[in-house]
């Protein structure tokens, strides 16, 4: 089965978004297998944006991460890169449509609420990041007999 990475930024912790995240979340019948709170270090968001280190947005995205705690989160289900990233919105939050978590709650492009792998294998890097082997549950949700 399939698994990514969910984080919700300082932005969304600060403005009280966690249950509304975590609602769509249930909602939609995607189920969590991880779930922490945690303040990010210069390290590991270093890490987790290895890929934006030279960007001349870095300093800004970087300060924002670390300034407030996040929550980080793995969710498991079929296909579920694909719609949790489009759950999200195009990361942009100008450019987002409504429906989705940016288009409903951001507007800033750095203080975009979430943070959603783009790929499988940016979920598995970043999963590995974020958490160890013994901090993901394997557990049978029931609900999935009522959503599929
Ligand atoms: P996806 O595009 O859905 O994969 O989201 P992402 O959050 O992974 O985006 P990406 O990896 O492109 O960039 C990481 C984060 O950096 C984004 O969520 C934004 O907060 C921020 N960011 C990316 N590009 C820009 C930019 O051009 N300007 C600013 N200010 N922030 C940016
Ligand atoms: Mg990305």
């Amino acid at each position: 089965m399939e698994k990514t990475f969910l984080m919700i930024k300082p932005d969304g912790v600060q403005r009280n978004l966690v249950g509304e995240i975590i609602g769509r979340v249930e909602k939609k019948g995607l189920k969590i297998i991880g779930l922490k709170f945690l303040q990010i270090s210069d390290k590991l968001a270093d890490k987790h944006y290895e890929e934006h280190i030279e960007k001349e947005f870095y300093s800004e995205l970087k300060s924002f991460i670390t300034s407030s705690p996040v929550v980080a989160m793995v969710l498991e289900g079929d296909n579920v890169v694909e719609v949790i990233h489009k759950m999200a919105g195009a990361t942009n939050p100008k450019n987002s449509a409504y429906g989705t978590i940016r288009g409903d709650y951001a507007i800033n492009f750095t203080k975009n609420v979430i943070h959603t792998s783009d790929s499988l294998e940016s979920a598995n890097r970043e999963i590995k990041n974020f958490f160890k082997t013994e901090e993901i549950v394997n557990y049978v949700q029931s609900s999935q007999i009522w959503n599929g």
